[in-house]
């Protein structure tokens, strides 16, 4: 690994991964090629490891003569794809951003892949890893065992299913001409850096201004909650140890109800802002998401015993750090809420449920 392309390094994980990575790898350079949609941020890129072997580059993962390009004149040899489009509300309420870069965008990486590396040097010593999730299992019944590997894939929202094509177009790839696929599929992520559209952040957030705390529906669905550290570490082991074509989950085990969580970030606001206290008066019931997926949970079983990854973070301690981080972060904070997007995306979602 020297020359690493990574798509969507100005995300929530990305920029995590990013920050792993030149750490880990004291010799890589990395060049980030994101569109910096309302997602993507500089901000996530302040304050690198090592900024001089970190190259952003402004464009689109859809502009296949820039992807090409990028690929020869950088001579890149690993490519770690995370650029997507991420929210499943947003794809309720609009698809085709996710059907334009989660599958074509991913189709034009692969192809460009193929087309650039076949014919200079070949395949060997490179690597395409694609990042995916584990909501294209589809949904668990309460008594339903864990997803593994071998889960048939069942994706029920835009998010999802766009996800799950993007995956089959991986997997296709490696099988028809050879390129040396990875794949991971992970379980909900959260730590710092995440855009506050996603359960945990927006739940900080929204209490540190005392402002509803809006649980979908009855709150009994269940997610696996990753640190976002242990993701990258996962990554990175497959990206070292992976073996091309093989899918890997990756999962925290930490599987509470979403009002337990939501009640446990109150707890810990209790005890870090106490000015707002108790923050769980601010829990509020709103109509669900539709088609909303029950319960995710997965079997990491294979990584593990194959690639001897585990989690480092409990969820406890994950969830005090991602506070803390939150705490501490008030410029990076007071951005995302000047964003008229992000004003505009809360109203859309939130007031048809009876919320702002
Ligand atoms: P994010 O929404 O925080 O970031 C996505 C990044 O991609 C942004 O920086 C955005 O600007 C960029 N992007 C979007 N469209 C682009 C395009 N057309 N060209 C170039 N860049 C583009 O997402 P995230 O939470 O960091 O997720 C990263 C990846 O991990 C995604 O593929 C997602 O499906 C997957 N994943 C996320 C989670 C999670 O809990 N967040 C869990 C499992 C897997
Ligand atoms: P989210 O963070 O959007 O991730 P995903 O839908 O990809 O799992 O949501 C996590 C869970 O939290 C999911 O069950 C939906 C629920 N949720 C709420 O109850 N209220 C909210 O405001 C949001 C954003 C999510």
């Amino acid at each position: 690994m020297r020359n690493v392309l990574v798509t969507g390094g100005a995300g929530f994980i990305g920029a995590n991964f990013i920050r792993y990575l030149l750490t880990a790898e004291p010799q890589v350079h990395i060049f980030n090629l994101d569109a910096l949609t309302y997602a993507g941020s500089l901000e996530n890129l302040k304050d690198l490891p090592d900024p001089s072997r970190h190259t952003f580059i402004h464009g689109d993962i859809c502009d296949s003569a820039l992807v090409a390009g990028l690929l020869r004149q950088h001579k890149i040899d690993t490519l770690v794809h995370f650029a997507a489009e991420s929210h499943v509300d947003r794809s309720i309420y609009g698809p085709a951003p996710f059907i334009q870069t989660n599958v074509v965008g991913t189709f034009t990486l692969l192809e460009a892949a193929r087309q650039e590396w076949s014919g200079s040097g070949g395949f060997d010593g490179r690597r395409f890893h694609h990042v995916s999730t584990d909501e294209v299992f589809g949904s668990l019944g309460p008594e339903d065992p864990p997803f593994t590997e071998m889960t048939p894939y069942e994706p029920r929202s835009p998010y999802s299913a766009s996800k799950a094509a993007s995956d089959h177009l991986a997997r296709a790839y490696f099988h028809t001409y050879g390129l040396p696929v990875t794949i991971t599929n992970c379980s909900n992520n959260y730590g710092p850096y995440q855009f506050p559209e996603k359960l945990i952040p927006l739940m900080i957030l929204n209490a540190l201004q005392g402002k509803p705390l809006p649980v979908y529906g009855d709150g009994r669905q269940i997610r696996d909650w990753l640190y976002v550290e242990d993701h990258c570490e996962a990554i990175y082991l497959v990206l070292q140890q992976g073996i091309p074509g093989e899918t890997y989950n990756v999962g925290g085990g930490n599987q509470p109800y979403n009002i337990d969580l939501v009640r446990e970030i109150c707890a810990i606001l209790d005890e870090f802002h106490p000015q707002g206290a108790p923050h769980n008066r601010l829990i509020t019931h709103v109509p669900d998401r539709p088609g909303h997926d029950r319960r995710y949970a997965m079997d990491t079983t294979k990584i593990r015993t194959q690639l001897g990854w585990a989690p480092r973070h409990q969820l406890e301690s994950g969830l005090r750090a991602t506070i803390a981080w939150y705490l501490s972060h008030e410029g990076w904070v007071q951005a995302i809420l000047e964003q008229n997007d992000y004003q505009t995306w809360l109203e859309r979602n939130y007031r048809q449920r009876g919320e702002k």
